[in-house]
């Protein structure tokens, strides 16, 4: 079974069930209707359309439930799978919809008709917070787009949505009172985020709303010069980086647009928590930013009571006398997160869960969100070519983590993944994100001790195919088409799979920053929001499932069809040459066939070694089977 998250408890037993057409009892609200369709449709596309000669009875028993998923919401449920039977018990609507995911997962080809292993299972999620933060400013993100990442958060049992709706390069929020702040083309109206909300509440997620004040705030001051301190602002941004102006908290009119502002989230987000940034906040020399940002931090609190919700913010907001009502994201390590516990502020946990680094699933895997178990990437020699900026990254951030002076007793809600989309457009995003989310969407909702990694890579490959039956990750595909539109044929791109499937994007924020060192400013970073995403580091995922598959192979056979591939690829990059998307690949091609030539002399007894520049990056690029073939060969490994 490749189910992803795992349950709590799953006891399967003998025989199989043929699932093709439900007899569906107990469904009987508009949520759960919708939900068993839904379901229907995934068996559909899961299954691959066979005839419905098969029935089977779903008989769900459930509570009812608000019209809104809510933070502690009950999503427990019992499923039990005997012939010809399916029952779903759960307290309250929301594990059901939990239990049609998990069954939905189950689905398999047993011959040819679709079937489920028959099973019992009681599950439950071990955190209430799992959530899933897109950014939509640095670049925008579609609502169909949203909405799809919606379906398949369900999937994974995720049941928050957050929204960055502001920074310095945009401002997404169409409102009443302020329109002129929103961008004029890339914008949500009030109703299509109100038709977001439904549709998420429909799959029990909630969406919570973030207006990032009072830094990242260019955008407002764009149009608004007159509400901001810092660097004089003339134009919304089109640099990526820390940003040298913020609100003037002392502005009358900024304090009273940001209470109007959320006043209007509020009539259009029914969440109990919204969210008000706060982090990496800059001042002009010579103002004291702790006193200025603990006033605005306390204002904040106010205001978001005021319109009945509870205040979230960035770790940066952290000060001993701001309401303990706030609740904490740690963005920048577990001594973030546990400053903020000591201080008795309930967290969610996001600092191990940056997407955008493009780090390998274990490595997020590893963490957890309560504890301190977690991955030594100090050590890991994945990450070894960006080990100075992680480390100075981190050795700043800890300064920061001394003590709270606080009554402890503050709790961990879960955890919250983030997509940060300096590099990532609409069309990237899946394979940004689904890539690694499924690992970490267990780790927020499976018990603690559910940590093989080597389990782990197995059912998320599962996954990863069943998620290319749903038309939502196929990294190859994404490849295959881009190299098409730029003129190559199917042949020619078939040609360089050998090579495109060994590669990955460099780690940390390396592509951002223009290397491995922390402090490039604007000026010197290579990307802004103008720079096209559309080279082949952008299609390739973060993490190369095909390298591992190498790793593991003894089989000589089909390790020399990979050195015969490895070597036939340089030839197909040299018959492309002459096309961009192409020419950037030859040095790092050359590596590869090198390799090729080495693993062969290696399954032929001979010396092998992996040279120097195999382990370093190419530009952006690196080949994480070198590191394997290293180890391969001093370990001179025996072939079958
Ligand atoms: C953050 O990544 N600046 C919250």
């Amino acid at each position: 079974m490749n189910l992803m998250p795992l349950p709590r408890e799953m006891r399967p037993r003998d025989g199989h069930t043929p699932v093709a057409r439900l007899e569906t009892k107990g469904a009987d609200t508009p949520r759960l209707t919708a939900a068993v369709g839904r379901f229907e449709r995934r068996l559909a596309s899961i299954a691959g359309g066979d005839s419905a000669h098969h029935r089977v009875r779903l008989d769900i028993v459930s509570g009812p439930a608000s019209e809104h998923p809510a933070l502690g919401d009950d999503e427990r449920y019992r499923m039990d799978v005997s012939a010809g039977r399916i029952c779903i018990e759960a307290p309250a609507e929301w594990g059901v919809l939990r239990a049609l995911a998990t069954l939905a997962q189950l689905v398999c080809r047993n011959g040819q008709a679709p079937c489920v292993a028959h099973c019992e299972i009681d599950d439950a999620p071990r955190f209430a917070w799992r959530g899933l933060m897109i950014d939509t400013v640095r670049h925008s993100i579609s609502i169909g787009t949203l909405k799809r990442t919606l379906d398949v958060m369900e999937f994974y049992k995720l049941n928050v949505l957050h929204l960055h709706l502001s920074d310095d390069q945009g401002f997404r929020f169409l409102g009443d009172a302020y329109p002129e702040l929103a961008d004029p083309r890339d914008r949500y109206t009030a109703d299509e985020l109100r038709d977001l909300v439904r549709h998420a509440s429909a799959r029990g997620i909630r969406v919570v709303p973030e207006l990032d004040v009072p830094g990242h705030t260019s955008s407002w001051l764009a149009a608004h010069p007159e509400w901001g301190l810092g660097e004089p602002v003339s134009a919304v941004s089109r640099r990526f980086g820390v940003h040298a102006c913020c609100l003037d908290p002392g502005s009358r009119d900024a304090m009273r647009a940001v209470a109007t502002l959320f006043g209007e989230l509020a009539q259009v987000f029914p969440d109990t928590h919204a969210h008000f940034g706060g982090d990496e906040v800059t001042l002009p020399a010579g103002r004291d930013l702790r006193t200025m940002q603990a006033a605005f931090n306390t204002r904040m609190a106010d205001i978001l009571h005021g319109l009945g919700r509870t205040p979230v913010a960035w770790d940066e907001v952290i000060q001993p006398d701001l309401p303990r009502s706030v609740v904490i994201q740690s963005w920048r390590g577990a001594g973030a997160r546990d400053r903020a516990l000591r201080g008795g502020f309930d967290t969610v946990h996001s600092a191990p869960y940056y997407l955008d680094l493009m780090y390998p699933a274990d490595l997020h895997y590893a963490f957890d969100p309560a504890t301190d178990a977690g991955a030594d990437l100090a050590r890991d020699p994945r990450v070894a070519h960006v080990r100075d900026g992680v480390l100075a990254l981190s050795r700043t951030w800890s300064l920061e983590s001394g003590d709270m002076n606080g009554v402890g007793g503050g709790r961990v809600l879960g955890g919250e993944a983030c997509l940060w989309t300096e590099l990532v457009t609409d069309e990237l995003l899946d394979s940004r994100l689904w890539s690694r989310m499924p690992a970490i969407a267990e780790r927020f909702w499976s018990p603690a001790e559910v940590r093989d990694t080597g389990d782990m890579y197995r059912r998320l490959e599962a996954t990863h195919e069943t998620l290319g039956s749903l038309e939502v990750f196929d990294p190859a595909k994404g490849l295959r088409e881009r190299l098409m539109r730029s003129g190559l044929s199917r042949e020619d791109a078939h040609g360089l799979m050998p090579l495109l499937e060994m590669l990955e994007p460099v780690k940390w924020y390396a592509r951002l920053l223009g290397g491995s060192k922390p402090g490039a400013t604007g000026a010197e970073r290579p990307y802004d929001v103008d720079t096209p995403l559309d080279r082949v580091i952008d299609f390739i995922p973060p993490e190369s499932l095909a390298v591992r598959r190498v790793a593991d192979l003894h089989d000589a056979d089909r390790l020399r069809e990979i050195v015969d591939g490895w070597r036939n690829q340089r030839d197909q990059v040299v018959r492309c040459s002459g096309r961009a998307i192409v020419d950037e690949l030859a040095g790092i091609s050359t590596t590869l066939f090198v390799l090729a030539e080495q693993l062969d002399a290696h399954l032929c007894g001979r010396d092998a070694r992996v040279p120097d520049a195999a382990l370093e990056p190419h530009g952006e690029y690196v080949l994480p089977v070198a590191l394997h073939l290293a180890e391969r060969f001093s370990q001179r490994v025996g072939c079958t």
